[in-house]
């Protein structure tokens, strides 16, 4: 039998680290609800310490999700390791992940710690884990920089502290594959009762070799790879699910080993993770980019319609591509909308925030005859869902633009629950609304980025719309769709704006002493 990869994935947390990637607590529970749905086993959902909205968000993940371990990350100190065990606490089957860097840079001049403090640290790390769970991860933070021979020695005393799962990771992606998987069997080799634990790696992609040192661990033995959706993650991200998961099932005659993951799940969910954080996937990216599975040349096309397997390793349907389910239109009652809603794993909280969303899907169904998933999905962004959350809503607004005219628009937001009008002129009638918003909110923010994606095809299509804002070092995403990509627009800023309103402040773990 071939052994099991077990996939941990790190998208709401290492993955949130990346610039504008922060999620709100009910993003990461849909996204934490779909990583569910594809199987995935272990689900880091965040850092309890860096913030109360941070520890709130892996309680809430830990609460809602069963059939995944849910892990939540801590530096090798007391007050981590406890604020880690005490967001879990709700877990069916919950993990602390704890962590010290091992590297002679980062002891020297980060953690200003002698390797002998670091070893007792991380011991105790353990050892304050091992008080909530015995399902123990502890990682040498910058591994792929340590000497061998101080990995070894962490390594060995942390096994007989309680760790079970022993991750190495290669932090600043400086790695190159032969020399990651020799270390990886070194320490399988070398380090006493490493046949007790699973080995795990953890690859950042500077090089862009994080897929390919991960790939070249797992054949020296490693047996779970740490990865997120997209590759997401800081800098240059992480390596990505899909590219391990595909590279694992489309070659077991390499790698023998195989994954537990519902593979048609994995469009879904990139889909999901580029919606809420507006990180757009290339077209070209491998698995979940928009040409992965196009062929453009016609003796392309003449091999695959003659055999598929001529040109293709792989089946667009095994990973959830073509998915899109025409779901309801105009006469689907309430009830059809609040199974759609179940099968899709979106949970409602209550009956008015289902009135809410059934009012917005019917207005949506008047304007675009044919709805799909996608279009569910985008309207069931959690601010519209939960009103509540919203400190800035939009109320109404109009538009124009003509050729020789300056375009205009004029806005109703309200504020707190009072309402204010605008109006202004700018370059287009997005720019216009965005300055009449301005005039009412008077933020100070920066606008980083603004795109626009189109969620299903056709003209009718919805525009979804990303903004990023930035203010006194935060940046936040906001989304909004519409099938007015003006509307769209003014609610993806006002989603940021609320974002910025919510004053959530956090550490990065890895940024700070312990
Ligand atoms: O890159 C890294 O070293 C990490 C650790 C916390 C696992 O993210
Ligand atoms: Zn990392």
């Amino acid at each position: 039998m071939a052994d099991q990869l077990i996939i941990f994935d790190t998208t709401l947390r290492d993955g949130e680290q990346s610039p504008g990637a922060s999620m709100t607590r009910d993003e990461k529970l849909r996204i934490a609800r779909q990583l569910e749905r594809m199987r995935v086993d272990v689900i880091e959902a965040g850092f309890p310490a860096a913030s109360p909205g941070d520890f709130e968000a892996v309680r809430a993940v830990a609460e809602a999700i069963k059939d995944s371990t849910v892990c939540g990350l801590a530096r090798a100190s007391e007050n981590d390791v406890r604020r880690a065990g005490d967001a879990l606490k709700p877990a069916r089957s919950g993990r602390i992940h704890t962590f010290i860097a091992t590297s002679p840079i980062h002891m020297e001049k980060k953690l200003r710690m002698t390797p002998d403090q670091v070893v007792e640290q991380a011991v105790k790390a353990v050892g304050w884990a091992s008080e909530y769970t015995d399902n123990i991860e502890f990682s040498a933070e910058d591994a792929g920089r340590s000497d061998i021979d101080f990995l070894c020695r962490v390594f060995e005393a942390v096994i007989a502290a309680g760790a079970t799962t022993l991750n190495v990771p290669d932090t600043v992606g400086y790695n190159v594959p032969e020399q990651f998987a020799h270390t990886l069997r070194t320490l399988r080799e070398r380090v006493p009762n490493s046949d007790k634990v699973v080995w795990s790696v953890h690859c950042h992609n500077d090089l862009g070799l994080a897929v390919a040192n991960s790939l070249a661990a797992v054949r020296a033995g490693a047996r779970q790879v740490e990865c997120t959706v997209n590759g997401l993650g800081e800098r240059a991200g992480n390596a990505a699910l899909e590219e391990i998961v595909m590279a694992v099932r489309t070659r077991r005659d390499i790698f023998g080993c195989e994954t537990r993951l519902d593979l048609t799940q994995i469009v879904p969910a990139s889909k999901l993770v580029s919606g809420i954080t507006g990180f757009t996937v290339q077209p070209n990216k491998a698995i979940v980019g928009a040409n992965a599975f196009a062929h453009e040349s016609g003796i392309h096309q003449d091999g695959v319609l003659k055999h598929r397997e001529t040109y293709e390793i792989m089946r667009a349907e095994d990973v959830g591509w073509n998915s899109n389910k025409l779901v309801m239109g105009k006469h689907s009652g309430r009830n059809a909308f609040r199974t759609r809603l179940q099968e899709l794993g979106i949970v409602i909280e209550s009956e008015e925030h289902l009135n809410h969303a059934f009012a917005r899907f019917k207005e949506l169904a008047d304007k675009k005859h044919e709805i799909f998933d996608e279009d569910i999905q985008a309207l069931i962004s959690d601010e519209t869902v939960t009103p509540d959350h919203e400190h800035f809503k939009l109320v109404w607004m109009k538009f124009g633009s003509e050729t020789g005219e300056s375009p205009h628009a004029r806005v109703t937001v309200s504020a707190g629950g009072e309402e204010r009008q605008a109006e202004a002129q700018g370059s287009g009638p997005v720019d216009a609304a965005f300055r009449a918003i301005d005039s009412i909110v008077a933020a100070g923010t920066q606008l980083l980025l603004y795109s626009v994606n189109s969620i299903t095809t056709g003209t009718d299509a919805q525009g979804e719309v990303t903004v990023r804002l930035s203010k006194d070092g935060r940046i936040v995403n906001g989304q909004g769709a519409d099938t007015d990509i003006v509307v769209a627009s003014a609610k993806a800023y006002l989603n940021a704006l609320n974002k910025l309103q919510s004053g959530r402040l956090r550490v990065n773990p890895q940024a700070e002493t312990v």
